[in-house]
């Protein structure tokens, strides 16, 4: 089989570690060309190292996607160095600590911080490059999460809200012939995942899948790797999950 992203461009955010990483590396492989985005430069040019070492060309930029002026000056700066982008993979987020904050106690200015960074990086970003996405038919892809369905925590408020702007966007940029799909997951493995929650309370979410199974990096990659390629081109406003029949996205806990 040949290698699906072969003169595709691909941009993933949130690329110096975890799924980020994980996505970046699994488009490499499969021969595109990677921009890689993240506040953090160390890890950036780590996961920069990596793609190269499997083969592939990538560029990075350091932005800040938690405010306006961040996302618009590397959604600039991108969109000048690529006149056409193939995947624009919106993973950057936050889903640990503060952000699981219950709403009946949240500071509105973390509030907005939270929803800037989880929420509105992505459309705004989405905005800034759909010339580029439009001039290659290409798509978007939005990391939510099972935490989607969680509403009394701001991390679920803002996932659900991203759910919403996926399918307003599909709608939205499918004018231009670009497809717009979120992925869900489950509980992964990363290590941001095991440093902040407890064994006990991964064990907690894990009794509730109905598959017994751990969640892993790779199992996003598939997915990401099929949304973004020509495989799904009939497939656009669709929320994805990823979490071996997590009951959270029936139930509201
Ligand atoms: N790991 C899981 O179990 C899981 C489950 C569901 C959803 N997700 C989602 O997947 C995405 C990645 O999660 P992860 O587990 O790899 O987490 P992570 O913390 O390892 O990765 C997040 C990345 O985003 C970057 N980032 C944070 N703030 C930023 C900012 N202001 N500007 C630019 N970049 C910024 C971080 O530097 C980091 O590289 C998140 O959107 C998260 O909500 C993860």
């Amino acid at each position: 089989m040949g290698k699906r992203y072969e003169n595709k461009v691909v941009v993933v955010t949130g690329a110096a570690a975890g799924l980020g990483r994980a996505l970046s590396l699994g488009y490499a492989r499969e021969g595109g060309e990677l921009v890689l985005i993240d506040i953090e430069p160390k890890g950036l040019e780590e996961t920069r190292g990596m793609v190269e070492a499997l083969g592939a060309k990538a560029t990075t930029f350091v932005a800040d996607l938690s405010n306006e002026a961040g996302v618009a000056e590397v959604g600039a700066a991108v969109l000048a160095a690529f006149p056409k982008i193939d995947v624009l993979y919106n993973n950057a987020g936050a889903a640990y600590g503060a952000v699981n904050t219950p709403i009946d106690r949240v500071e509105w200015s973390q509030f907005q911080f939270f929803l800037s960074l989880n929420t509105l990086a992505p459309l705004y970003l989405a905005r800034a490059l759909r010339p580029a996405l439009a001039a290659a038919k290409g798509c978007v892809i939005n990391q939510s999460s099972m935490a989607a369905y969680q509403p009394a925590v701001v991390y679920g408020v803002t996932k659900s809200a991203l759910n919403q702007l996926t399918w307003g966007m599909a709608r939205m940029f499918g004018a231009d012939g670009i497809r717009v799909n979120a992925v869900a997951p489950g509980l992964m493995e990363t290590p941001a995942s095991a440093a902040s929650l407890g064994a006990e309370h991964q064990a907690k979410i894990r009794a509730l899948q109905m598959l017994d199974a751990h969640g892993e990096p790779e199992d996003i990659v598939n997915l990401g790797l099929f949304l973004g390629s020509d495989d799904a081109r009939f497939i656009t406003a669709e929320v994805m999950h990823c979490d071996a029949g997590h009951p959270y996205r029936a139930w509201r806990e």
